[in-house]
């Protein structure tokens, strides 16, 4: 039997990620093709990883025919899965997203404040588009979405797009998992953390190894520092006993974002100052990682990779594609409608959530209404990108401006429209709805 994968953003330095998670599981997932797909200005790059990723696939002895080309429609026709990991306007876009908020002395982050609302205006039209397509062209296909701002995104396709297979992913929640695995010395496998929030806001709110609770021991650990999982991408501070034993939920690494705000704002200031914006450092690693990638002895992904954000997304997306696959019946961490799950928020609200994940796709768990500590933050963070949604499909000023200053990042009126006039002005190649 065919499985084609079609993988949009093909040219990304990600890409050997997840050729190496299809690889991994290809006895049990057993993909047959996998077509790159990348627009013009990646044509480059889409061929340097096209060619590492099939010596990739040779060395593993993978019976997986690998191609690639710049014709989406086209790639998309017998697809069964398709993911996303684009970018829109490149690193020079999400240069501008953390260099404009930090010049004007607000956090500048590629998912977060004001640089996380204009990545999701540039991005929800594509990815609208895109949906479209598969709608047509391959209507049985699932869109795994780990475009960011990957939550945001995902909620617009399930709510606005004639496209309904759609689910996000982010690496958060696995490496979280993985992170308690190795603090308590067992197999992931062996950790289940109930999550409670959204994309790049959720909490694990109980932490069960071995089927026993052990939420609180988890929660002295990192009182004591005892773990780290934050990502290549965002500084770690670490937590006060105070703040954990108050909160009594495990935070992620964004979340310092919003309860340490001053104290990350110095920290990146001073490597905004040092290094210039995280897109700058990604810029870099990506030149090595690309010098390597055209090396015709290298045929396995490298070590580098790891200095990325994203390392080990692939884990997230290819196992949710062979539990659809095989009908699994297990739980994973994703992007889907909340549906109930947590009643104080709206049904078709999309949160990151534990799923059965089945063909049907996937099943959210429930996690019942939000713990009083955090009620408030979560229906203004998902009010929020609902008013996000909004702009990124009306094109209207008053509707950016409103998601700008009800951000808690930027809660400031003055601040807010500056912020909104000069990136509106530095995206506008890329926001066609307001122009
Ligand atoms: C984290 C997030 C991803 C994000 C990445 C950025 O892992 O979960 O959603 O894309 O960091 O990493 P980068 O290396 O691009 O700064
Ligand atoms: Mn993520």
């Amino acid at each position: 039997m065919s499985l084609k994968v079609v993988i949009i953003g093909g040219g990304s330095s990600y890409t050997p990620e997840i050729i190496e998670g299809f690889i991994k599981r290809h006895r049990h997932f057993p993909v047959s093709t996998i077509t790159l797909v990348d627009i013009e200005a990646g044509k480059e790059k889409l061929e340097i990883v096209g060619q590492f990723a099939r010596r990739m696939i040779k060395k593993a002895g993978a019976p997986i025919e690998l191609e690639w080309t710049l014709d989406r429609k086209e790639a998309l026709m017998g697809a069964d899965y398709v993911t996303t990991q684009i970018r829109v306007g490149g690193l020079s876009a999400r240069e501008k997203d953390e260099r404009i908020p930090l010049s004007h002395g607000v956090i500048g982050q590629e998912t977060n404040g004001a640089g996380g609302i204009f990545k999701a205006l540039r991005t929800i039209p594509v990815l609208m588009d895109m949906c479209h397509d598969i709608h047509t062209i391959c209507p049985d296909a699932w869109l795994i979405n780990f475009t960011n701002p990957a939550g945001i995104v995902t909620e617009a396709l399930l709510k606005y797009s004639p496209h309904k297979k759609v689910i996000g992913v982010c690496n958060i929640p696995f490496n979280m998992k993985n992170s308690v695995a190795e603090m308590m010395n067992c197999a992931a496998d062996d950790v289940q953390i109930e999550f409670v929030g959204m994309n790049h806001f959720v909490f694990g709110k109980r932490v069960w190894v071995k089927g026993e609770d052990m939420t609180s021991l988890i929660l002295d650990k990192l009182i004591h520092q005892e773990a780290d999982y934050s990502p290549a991408n965002i500084v770690s501070l670490g937590w006060s006993k105070e703040f954990l034993q108050a909160l009594g939920m495990l935070p992620n690494p964004y979340h310092q974002y919003y309860f340490q705000r001053d104290a990350v704002l110095e920290k990146d200031l001073q490597a905004f100052e040092e290094n210039g914006t995280r897109a700058e450092v990604v810029r870099k690693v990506e030149k090595e990682l690309f010098i390597q990638y055209k090396k015709e002895e290298l045929n396995e992904k490298p070590k580098e990779l790891e200095n990325r954000g994203g390392a080990y997304y692939s884990d997230a997306a290819c196992s949710l594609m062979e539990s659809i696959y095989t009908n699994k019946g297990d739980i994973q961490t994703i992007n889907t409608q909340n549906n109930g799950s947590i009643p104080d928020l709206p049904h078709d609200a999309v949160i990151e959530v534990n799923a059965v994940i089945t063909r049907d796709g996937p099943q959210p768990l429930t996690v019942g209404p939000l713990p009083p500590s955090v009620k408030g933050i979560i229906q203004q963070m998902k009010a929020f990108e609902e008013l996000v949604i909004r702009a990124a499909r009306s094109g209207e000023y008053t509707h950016v401006y409103q998601a700008m200053v009800m951000n808690p990042l930027v809660q400031n009126e003055g601040v807010a429209r500056q912020l909104v006039d000069e990136l509106l002005e530095a995206h506008k190649e890329f926001l066609p709805q307001f122009n």
